[in-house]
């Protein structure tokens, strides 16, 4: 009798995986622990971030982050839109193709932030609507007292930005994040310790790689 052999489809796939959280939340600790992770487990990984210089560094956004002083609201979330095509067309898909990209915030931090800027969330997603939706999100809560009070042990002495000294600020931009992040996002309670968010975060990651 003829052996019938099924044939396995090779389904491994690079995942883009994107932090998100309020500033001081642990994105870029989390980040780098999966990266060591993945490493130790001898897969490639590209570690990158939103926004890129291109937003950064650019005058208008700086006056607006430094000092809060804006003229055009519209015009500065439509360059943080223009750096996240370039970023997601010149760095994010061609490291995909070497092996796993994890992004140190991502759209719906522009989202989340742009909208406790005033501006409306379907004039920002209208703006970024090609931007793909990562394999894994990762959403780390704390509250924002929390926030604040991260910020200023990490950040102790150096300039504030305009943003960072009103709790305010933080509690709408914690709320935009909760309404606008995939439905699929992983939601983590970032007052755990370390690790223990960590191995969330990694568990996640092997069942996302297993269903794409
Ligand atoms: N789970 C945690 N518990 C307590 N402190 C934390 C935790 N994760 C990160 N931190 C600390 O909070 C500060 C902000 O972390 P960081 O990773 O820089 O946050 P983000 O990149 O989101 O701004 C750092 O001093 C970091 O060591
Ligand atoms: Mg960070």
């Amino acid at each position: 009798m003829k052996h019938r052999y099924k044939r396995r489809i090779n389904t491994v796939k690079n995942l883009l995986v994107a932090f998100c959280g309020l500033d001081g939340s642990g994105k870029t600790t989390q980040l780098n622990l999966l990266a060591d992770w993945l490493e130790s487990n001898h897969e490639h990984i590209f570690k990158t971030r939103q926004p890129c210089d291109f937003y950064r560094q650019n005058d208008k956004v700086r006056a607006y982050l430094d000092d809060g002083i804006v003229t055009n609201m519209h015009g500065i979330a439509l360059l943080a839109a223009a750096d996240r095509q370039f970023h997601v067309s010149e760095v994010i898909e061609p490291n995909l193709q070497h092996g796993h990209v994890l992004c140190d915030r991502y759209l719906y931090s522009s989202i989340a932030f742009f909208k406790a800027r005033g501006e409306s969330v379907d004039y920002i997603k209208a703006i970024n609507k090609d931007v793909p939706e990562p394999d894994l999100t990762v959403f780390i809560d704390i509250s924002p007292e929390e926030a604040l009070r991260r910020i200023a042990l990490r950040d102790a002495g150096q300039k504030t930005l305009f943003e960072e000294q009103d709790t305010s600020v933080f509690v709408k931009v914690r709320d935009a994040f909760l309404e606008n992040i995939p439905s699929s996002a992983l939601i983590i309670d970032g007052t755990q310790s370390k690790t223990a968010i960590h191995n969330e975060i990694t568990s996640e990651f092997e069942k996302r790689r297993s269903f794409v």
